[in-house]
């Protein structure tokens, strides 16, 4: 959804690059960007205090690796005319290049079904919140931040596969402002419920204040604390899903697996599905990697070699896995 809005058709390839926040990567990644600079490089330029003063009102910057493609091949695009020994056909072959990479995300945005006002209202409150002061004034625990947020495309992903699972009961790991767990509520059953775990208070009762606006935000249980005592807490009630997504630490992930797959929180036919197991296309692409990228590797790995499942990674936004028992 983000990236695309940057940059939402061929005429403004050149002048994407120009509005992306500097800011550093979606949940403390890191990027290696065309002039060979890391993310946390470019961040430590911008002071602690310009960031402060700063409202969180610009458009979230590209956090997925078609958005990030799509970044860099605007800016080589628009380099390139500065360029006079490149030739009109590399010079045509890396405008359509980054048509095809920019087009892509705003064209998905435009064949899915709209979000609905509630969760564009959400998603406009996450992105006037001023995060980065919120954090130096001790009222989140960690630095959170706008790009966090899922978004219309997988909203709706999640909002078409859990009627069609006929799910009931939902488990989040990872809810931040509440967009995935609202677009999950809007889709479940008029008996369904949503148990979603939060580790950050403020989060917590930000997203509570959003559902409390919608009709169907009542089917939303928020629980506040680290999701895997939550998790086991859950298990020990013989509490039990159809439906789990994942969303939050990345190095809490294997954990999350082992105790679904282990305890009765998993329903017999129930699927997960791991959000940003693609981490920006860490995982498979050569040279530094965060730790969060490193996670995800792992992750990644574990669930390739487990037995117990079967599983497919999809190129939706940072990558979504879907899980089930084998
Ligand atoms: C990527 S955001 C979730 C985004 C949300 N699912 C959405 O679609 O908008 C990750 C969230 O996980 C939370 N989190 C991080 N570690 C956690 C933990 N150990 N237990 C529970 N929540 C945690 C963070 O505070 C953050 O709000």
């Amino acid at each position: 959804m983000y990236s695309s809005q940057l940059v939402s058709d061929s005429s403004q390839v050149d002048s994407a690059r120009q509005k992306i926040d500097p800011k550093g990567d979606s949940e403390n990644t890191q990027t290696r960007l065309p002039n060979n600079q890391s993310r946390e490089q470019q961040q430590s330029k911008h002071s602690q205090s310009e960031r402060l003063a700063t409202p969180t009102l610009s458009k979230p910057r590209p956090v997925t690796p078609h958005g990030i493609l799509a970044q860099q091949l605007s800016q080589l695009a628009h380099d390139v005319d500065g360029l006079p020994s490149a030739s009109d056909t590399f010079r045509q072959a890396l405008k359509a290049a980054a048509e095809l990479a920019v087009g892509l995300d705003p064209y998905i945005e435009g064949c899915t079904t709209p979000e609905s006002p509630e969760l564009t209202e959400l998603t406009r409150k996450t992105q006037a919140e001023n995060w980065t002061q919120r954090f130096a004034n001790g009222e989140t625990n960690g630095e959170l931040e706008q790009e966090m947020l899922s978004g219309h495309t997988e909203g709706q992903f999640l909002k078409v596969l859990l009627p069609s699972l006929r799910a009931k009961k939902v488990l989040e790991i990872g809810l931040f402002t509440g967009y995935s767990a609202l677009a999950m509520a809007e889709a479940l059953p008029a008996d369904g419920t949503l148990v979603a775990c939060e580790l950050d208070s403020y989060a917590a009762q930000f997203a509570q204040s959003c559902f409390e606006k919608s009709p169907h935000g009542h089917k939303i249980r928020v629980e506040v604390g680290p999701a895997i005592d939550t998790m086991k807490q859950l298990a020990q009630a013989k509490e039990s899903f159809d439906f789990v997504f994942i969303d939050a630490n990345k190095d809490g992930y294997v954990d999350y697996l082992n105790v679904l797959l282990e305890s009765s929180l998993l329903a017999p036919n129930g699927l997960i599905c791991v959000d940003n197991t693609l981490m920006q296309g860490q995982p498979y692409m050569l040279g530094e990697s965060t730790a969060n990228g490193r996670a995800i590797a792992h992750f990644n790995q574990t669930v390739a070699a487990d037995n117990r499942v079967q599983q497919v990674l999809l190129p939706i936004r940072d990558g979504v896995t879907l899980i089930r028992r084998s």
